[in-house]
């Protein structure tokens, strides 16, 4: 059976989202955004939920609206960069799914995330410091991906016309 959705993995600020959105309409997919989907179920965001509840709840919120999502069929799932912390996770979203990891050197990461006021890993006092302990525990989760692209100096629209292009070219979502 031909894996039908796209699910796009990467550390924080490799572009999933901006790249999901321009992803999606090419292949006349719908995109869900695991992390709006929990906000949308949660009615509170996710810095909200981390600070109230800690990052432990949020894991189980973030496994079970994986488990929901995974069963949708054409769709581009874009994930939250600790999404691939739990096995189970990438297990359910490979079923019906590609795994495309975004890439970026700890360097581009640090320049696009440096203003960010949602996301709570990263309100450190050191935020550099923190990329950088959490890339050396991540990185090898983003290798496991069956796809991968390198994101430093690319717009999010380059990004998604080279998934487009790979997608259409493997035998993935019967587009081939
Ligand atoms: C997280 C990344 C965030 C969000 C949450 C935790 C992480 O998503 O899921 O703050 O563990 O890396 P983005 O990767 O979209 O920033």
């Amino acid at each position: 059976m031909n894996k039908q959705n796209i699910v796009l993995i990467g550390f924080m600020g490799t572009g999933k989202t901006s790249v999901g959105k321009k992803l999606a309409p090419k292949l006349g997919y719908r995109v869900i955004d695991v992390d709006l989907h929990i906000e949308s179920a949660e009615k509170k965001i996710i810095s909200q939920i981390f600070s109230e509840s800690g990052e432990a709840y949020f894991r189980e919120l973030e496994k079970k609206a994986i488990r929901e999502i995974s069963r949708q069929k054409r769709v581009v799932i874009t994930t939250g960069g600790g999404a691939v912390l739990d096995e189970e996770n990438i297990k359910a979203l490979r079923e019906n799914g590609l795994i495309v990891a975004l890439l970026a050197s700890e360097e581009t990461i640090y320049e696009r995330v440096k203003k960010s006021k949602h996301r709570p890993l990263l309100e450190k006092e050191d935020v550099k410091l923190e990329i950088e302990k959490l890339y050396r525990e991540r990185a090898p989760l983003y290798q496991t991906a069956d796809l991968k692209f390198e994101t430093d100096g690319q717009t999010s629209a380059q990004v998604a016309d080279k998934i487009f292009n790979a997608f259409k070219r493997s035998n993935f979502g019967g587009l081939a």
